[in-house]
């Protein structure tokens, strides 16, 4: 309840596990008349649903934001309709490939309630079915409207009290060769659509022209499914972060030696000199006509088979009607939600919510989050959220904090206490569930998660400890039968890997 109206419908937009989990906390309510999760996929995984064939392969736009790559579609003027199917890309496959594992502990990854089988560190197809799995065990599917896109989110007119808001929604139906479009209304949206699907490129001198004379070169990590197209290739990653890392590691044992890797910053994997079979490049200055591709330190190389980038992903939001809504949702200069609190909500419009923006701990953050939301728009926080001069405070002395000290907005630290300060804060408003039983508990940051994310690393880090190293920040206890590593007394930089 915001503003004396009861909110009574909710929309959820996407079925990751941001979605999946505020299904679950606004189910368990018991307050709500709709609830109403909407997916573009055909089923709840999000980013972890694999996709064996990642084509339509990526138009190459360097240094392209969203907004120019992934624009909003022209939402019909009258609906519901029915229009010729959509031909633009939109991004809907995820960049899962075929030997990804994951790189949190299980326990601190999965949600409180239901384990992960297995783990530490598991592969791909676990969190997708952990996923599927976690929406029959809550009773969950009725609320999943699959195959569903969200075009369009617009305030509707409220001349006085709270906004509502309309959605459009457009779903492909095969059998008429059509796409089908139609709106329905809402007092509160929570966003969950993730922001690891439009992949980044950066803007490099010549970059565009290399392209069009080698277009079957350049591609994204995105795109990376299985190091078989590049055996025997002479290949150059951009980037070392852990797409970087996983990618040029598992090249080594297939692609031409040395494998090359060009790295901006070093990585928390990075000993002082290259692993056996791979060579350090820094960031590349040019790309020549004539192939050849120019370093910031004057050396080059020459008839490289394949070049991939592993420079990340920036958020999309085109359904967000900037228009109707009075201004973008993404601030993309500053890499942030415009008019956000506490990663969560938004001081404009408190009818909106936003779950699984920080970089941070995922699916277990995502719950604190989703239980908070669900509590605010039942009207049952345990305490208010501050006066929205208060948000706009912490907006504005964040963006200040964090571009003083060379960060980003949304990256939450542990190793400070922000991350404890930041989950207290979502407990704290979200409080106990109401003496009746209704409402889904914010959990308890225990020992054990806390030990495990200051303990497991899925690989060695120099200097850090593990295996049968033992100098520096950390000393180390040896290494788990997969090759994960128990770290003692590293206390930097400790949720660098999520
Ligand atoms: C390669 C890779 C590896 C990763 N490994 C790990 C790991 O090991 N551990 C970890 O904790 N995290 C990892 N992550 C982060 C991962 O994204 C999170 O674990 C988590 O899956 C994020 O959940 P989410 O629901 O916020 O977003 P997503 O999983 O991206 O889900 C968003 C959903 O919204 C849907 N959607 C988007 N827009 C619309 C729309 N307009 N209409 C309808 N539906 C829409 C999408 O189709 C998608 O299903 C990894 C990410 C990547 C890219
Ligand atoms: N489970 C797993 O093992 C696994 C595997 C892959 C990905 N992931 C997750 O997926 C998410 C995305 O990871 P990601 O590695 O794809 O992307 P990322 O973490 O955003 O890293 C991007 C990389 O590109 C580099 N880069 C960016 N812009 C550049 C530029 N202009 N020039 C040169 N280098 C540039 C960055 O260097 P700087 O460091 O200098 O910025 C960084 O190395 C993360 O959450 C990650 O944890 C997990």
């Amino acid at each position: 309840m915001i503003d004396s109206k009861p909110i009574k419908s909710v929309a959820v937009i996407g079925a990751g596990a941001a979605g999946v989990i505020t299904a679950a906390a606004l189910s368990r309510e018991k307050y709500f008349d709709t609830i109403r999760v909407f997916e573009r996929r055909d089923g709840a995984g999000g980013t972890w649903i694999y996709d064996a064939d990642p084509t339509p392969p990526i138009e190459i736009a360097p240094g392209k934001l969203p907004p120019d790559v992934d624009p909003p579609l022209s939402i019909p003027k009258t609906l519901p309709t029915s229009t010729p199917p959509n031909r633009q890309e939109r991004f809907e496959k995820t960049p899962i490939y075929d030997s990804l594992t994951t790189n949190v502990p299980d326990i601190a990854m999965s949600f409180s309630d239901i384990p992960f089988p297995g783990g530490p560190f598991v592969p791909h197809e676990v969190p997708h079915h952990y996923l599927e799995d976690y929406v029959t065990a809550h009773k969950l599917a009725p609320y999943f409207v699959f195959n569903t896109t969200v075009e369009d989110v617009s305030k509707l007119p409220s001349p006085a009290g709270r906004e509502r808001w309309k959605l459009t929604l457009r779903r492909h139906a095969p059998d008429r060769a059509v796409d089908e479009w139609w709106s329905e209304e809402f007092d509160a949206v929570v966003i969950g659509n993730g922001h690891y699907s439009v992949p980044f490129i950066p803007e490099v001198k010549g970059l565009k022209k290399y392209t069009t004379l080698f277009p079957t070169r350049i591609t994204h990590s995105k795109y990376y499914r299985t190091p078989h197209p590049y055996a025997n290739k002479r290949v150059l990653i951009i980037g070392n972060s852990a797409s970087g890392h996983d990618i040029t590691a598992e090249l080594v044992s297939h692609a031409a030696l040395p494998v090359y890797q060009s790295r901006r910053t070093a990585s928390r994997w990075d000993g002082p000199t290259p692993p056996p079979g791979m060579a350090w490049k820094p960031i590349i200055s040019e790309f020549l006509p004539s192939g050849r591709i120019v370093f910031e330190d004057g050396s080059h190389l020459d008839d490289m088979d394949a070049v991939v980038y592993a420079t990340g992903y920036r958020a999309s939001f085109p359904f967000w009607n900037a228009r109707a809504n009075g201004g973008p949702i993404w601030d993309y200069q500053n890499a942030k939600v415009v008019n956000g609190y506490w990663h969560t909500f938004l001081h404009t419009y408190p009818t909106i919510g936003l779950v699984g923006v920080p970089r941070v701990l995922t699916f277990r953050s995502w719950e604190y989050q989703a239980i908070t939301l669900a509590r605010l728009f039942a009207g049952r926080l345990a305490k208010p959220l501050p006066p929205v001069a208060e948000q706009r405070r912490w907006e504005r002395r964040r963006l200040e904090r964090t571009g003083h000290e060379g960060l980003k907005f949304h990256d939450v630290q542990w190793e400070t206490g922000e991350t404890h300060g930041w989950l207290r804060g979502l407990f704290e408003w979200a409080g106990l569930g109401t003496l009746e039983g209704e409402g889904r508990l914010p959990p308890a940051l225990t020992k054990e998660v806390v030990w495990a994310i200051e303990h497991l690393r899925k690989y060695p880090e120099p200097g850090k400890g593990g295996r049968d190293e033992g100098d520096g920040e950390g000393e180390g206890e040896g290494a788990g039968e997969d090759g994960w590593v128990v770290v003692t007394g590293a206390k930097k930089d400790l949720l660098h890997f999520v």
